[in-house]
């Protein structure tokens, strides 16, 4: 296991302490006035994210594609989606994204390719064609059937008949998605040349896509395979020797233990979104009681000295549910998901600021749990200024409407006529860009995101948070969040009132006599410890950080 000592392997291990910002290139901004955001109008907001204080950029997929799963479903690894601009328009946002001191990754799609891309038309033409291995082909749809389907709104089954190929192929997500055939060492090397060449245009790494389904064994769910790790490693090998210092995040919607798993020995991802504790997060706010979150965190092992977790609330895919028992679940749609079109297969396709009701007290609350848990935090767009979403556009495009910069009926989006847009504006009250908009909070302190703007800062002067030991505490009661952050020297106190009502905090300290405290959100001199103790109140919905002197 990498031991850490020296200021220098701090550096390199920069996603430890790393604000990341999730970014959908066509919702962002339209440089050109055809209706579709593009690279060109990432490049002239990014002043915006620079200030805001993010340290990492990831972006959607933003290849060629046929659009069937929004870029997902890859129809070319070496090019631009023409509407997002050029390769070109590429290198100049990475160079300008490092000219500010920031740092650019992208979706890294390895388990499938679109059905348009050219090995799979040559697959399917012919059976004889190199590419036909590319993919996994049956004669019948009866393997794998421990293999769980992902898409359950859509799909019906794991293979599709290809009556041009004569065969059934295989496809964790939509069928227009044919899975990768990793048993094929010529794939295996495909997707490092995809790699060598964003790493060689300067990316800082990638987030990678369902990784846990590279690999297809009978009589198993066909996720998190042994040899699937086997690959990842060899990636991160390669990674190692040819780009130090870039990261490889996992999507591995999986519980804690079997994420872990990704982390290897710190050989393996850096980086691994902690998907359990998002949904337990919605959770506590909800029923005012912290015991979600401890039993989770509880379960969550220690990783690598090398990795970090990445936390969220909301990203561009429905709040999955999928990593909670099925009563959690109809629980959560119940309170979350009273509409039917809110939900979407396992879960529920809304923004935060909706999902809290648009109550400033529960967004910020569920943002000082985001920015102190163990890992690093990420936004997804829109959110620092409390984005509303649209239920009822298709699939999950409700959640990836068009940014919101100007009060103004096209929010600054876009010069195109709104019909042109490539999905409508969120409108009208209270979500419309004349109330939600990146320019009025800006002008005004105390606004959404002055507030995640102080909140990013904060963050980044005690980078305990992101480096430090976390210790869940007994606050005397379930309705508050309690923990510890600390490094053995200094130590970060963290209370969140996850309830409606006022509540009494009584809180031990282990191994602290006496010591004074200082607020360091209001920069106010807190209450004492004394006799190993804490006691305040906490208003509804309030939070304290504390550091104790
Ligand atoms: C990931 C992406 C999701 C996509 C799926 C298939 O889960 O987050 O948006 O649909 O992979 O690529
Ligand atoms: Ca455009």
């Amino acid at each position: 296991m990498v031991k850490l000592s020296s200021q220098g392997s701090r550096d390199a291990l920069w996603y430890k302490n790393a604000i990341f910002y999730e970014l959908y290139v066509r919702a962002f901004h339209d440089s050109n006035g055809d209706g579709h955001g593009d690279l060109p109008g990432v490049i002239q907001k990014l002043d915006y994210l620079q200030a805001l204080g993010v340290d990492c950029i990831w972006l959607l997929p933003i290849y060629p594609s046929p659009l069937r799963d929004d870029g997902y479903d890859i129809a070319d690894y070496y090019s631009v989606l023409p509407e997002y601009g050029t390769l070109d328009d590429f290198r100049r946002l990475v160079e300008e994204v490092h000219r500010r001191g920031m740092r650019i990754i992208t979706d890294l799609v390895l388990n499938h390719t679109s059905d348009q891309h050219p090995w799979f038309q040559a697959a399917r033409a012919d059976r004889n064609s190199p590419y036909r291995d590319y993919y996994v082909w049956s004669d019948d749809n009866q393997k794998y059937k421990e293999a769980r389907i992902i898409f359950l709104d859509t799909e019906t089954s794991n293979w599709t008949w290809d009556a041009q190929a004569g065969q059934y192929y295989w496809h964790r997500f939509y069928s227009s998605q044919p899975d990768l055939n990793y048993d094929n060492p010529a794939v295996r090397q495909e997707m490092l040349n995809v790699m060598r060449f964003w790493l060689d245009i300067g990316v800082d790494g990638f987030r990678a896509d369902a990784v846990p389904y590279l690999y297809e064994r009978e009589g198993t769910n066909c996720e998190n395979l042994p040899e699937t790790h086997a690959y990842l490693k060899e990636i991160r090998a390669y990674l190692d020797q040819h780009y130090p210092d870039r990261v490889l995040l996992a999507e591995a919607n999986q519980w804690p233990k079997d994420v872990r798993q990704y982390f290897g020995d710190g050989d393996e991802f850096h980086m691994g979104f902690h998907f359990p504790v998002m949904p337990r997060i919605y959770m506590a706010l909800r029923r005012g009681d912290n015991r979600s979150l401890e039993w989770i965190l509880k379960r969550t092992p220690p990783i690598p000295e090398n990795c970090q977790w990445c936390v969220f609330l909301r990203n561009h895919d429905e709040l999955t549910l999928e990593m909670v028992t099925e009563e959690e679940r109809q629980w959560m749609w119940q309170e979350y998901a009273p509409d039917p079109r809110m939900r979407l297969n396992l879960g529920i396709r809304r923004r935060l600021a909706p999902l809290l009701d648009n109550d400033r007290r529960k967004i910020e609350l569920a943002n000082s749990l985001l920015f102190s848990l163990p890992g690093s935090p990420i936004i997804y767009y829109g959110d620092e200024i409390g984005m509303g979403d649209n239920i009822w556009l298709f699939d999950r495009n409700g959640v990836r409407t068009p940014m919101q910069w100007l009060p103004e009926e096209k929010g600054g989006f876009s010069s195109a006529p709104v019909d042109a847009f490539y999905a409508p504006m969120i409108q009208g009250e209270p979500y419309g860009p004349q109330r939600v908009n990146v320019a009025s909070q800006q002008a005004q302190p105390g606004s959404l995101l002055d507030f995640t703007r102080r909140l990013i800062s904060l963050r980044k002067a005690n980078p305990i948070l992101g480096w430090g030991d976390f210790t869940w505490l007994d606050a005397g009661c379930h309705a508050v969040a309690a923990y510890l952050r600390s490094d053995g020297t200094e130590r970060l106190l963290i209370l969140n009132n996850l309830s409606g009502e006022l509540q009494p905090v009584h809180v031990l300290i282990p191994g602290l006599e006496t010591a004074t405290t200082y607020d360091i959100f209001n920069s106010t001199p807190g209450p004492g410890v004394a006799n190993y103790r804490l006691e305040l109140s906490l208003a509804p919905y309030a939070y304290r950080w504390l550091r104790l002197e």
